[in-house]
């Protein structure tokens, strides 16, 4: 795997044109971020299973599925077995982390963990040996387009400071407002996995936007 991942999130693409929306990213970027949203964990609503399904079919690029949904022991599986890469649920919706991390990976996929804005990472950290991947918001989760908090990134720090001290092999994800004035002091902070979905839909020429965003975390 890469140095740094760039993970586009279509939730800033059209949703009318998505395999287009994700060809147009094909090659440039490393995963595809896909946002499940189901207006009970968070007050918006996106797209489920149906659609990660049809769209696998259209792409050969990693799905990236972040699910901000309640019950994820319910549905997480399915998105494992219909072919996701990886598969990251909310901490704060799950009893029991290290049960559905060890299904996601019996399923064939990588188990990621994301820590939402007013959640602390440290109960957390004594997980980190059963996950893949740790994703934590740089916003409240529910919707695109907001305000990077760098507040955010002291958690960024603590979890990359125990997968060091344990020699981890854990991608530590940041998701929300990551774009060229902000990923370098979340890659400086420790992060090695970034979602950007304004940045590279908003922009006129995607794949430019996530050389750009590349170059910069690994500057
Ligand atoms: C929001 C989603 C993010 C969102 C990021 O809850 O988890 O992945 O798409 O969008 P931007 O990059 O516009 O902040
Ligand atoms: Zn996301």
């Amino acid at each position: 795997e890469p140095a740094a991942i760039i993970a586009p999130s279509i939730l800033a693409a059209d949703f009318a044109r998505l395999a287009d929306e994700v060809h147009a990213i094909e090659g440039a970027a490393d995963w595809v971020h896909v946002d499940v949203m189901d207006n009970h964990f968070v007050p918006n609503l996106t797209i489920g299973l149906p659609v990660v399904q049809s769209l696998r079919k259209a792409t050969s690029i990693p799905f990236d599925v972040h699910l901000m949904i309640a019950d994820p022991e319910r549905w997480a599986p399915g998105y494992a077995e219909a072919g996701a890469y990886n598969v990251t649920f909310h901490a704060e919706a799950c009893d029991d982390p290290v049960a559905l991390a060890r299904t996601l990976r019996a399923a064939g996929a990588k188990a990621g963990l994301a820590i939402d804005r007013d959640t602390p990472v440290e109960p957390y950290l004594e997980l980190l040996p059963y996950v893949d991947t740790v994703l934590i918001m740089t916003i409240k989760a529910g919707f695109g387009g907001q305000k990077f908090l760098p507040e955010m990134l002291a958690k960024v720090r603590d979890v990359r400071r125990r997968i060091t001290a344990k020699e981890l092999e854990v991608r530590l994800e940041v998701d929300g407002g990551i774009a060229a004035d902000t990923i370098e002091q979340a890659a400086e902070a420790g992060a090695d996995a970034f979602v950007a979905g304004t940045a590279v839909y908003g922009a006129h020429d995607p794949a430019e936007a996530i050389r750009r965003l590349r170059a910069l975390a690994l500057s």
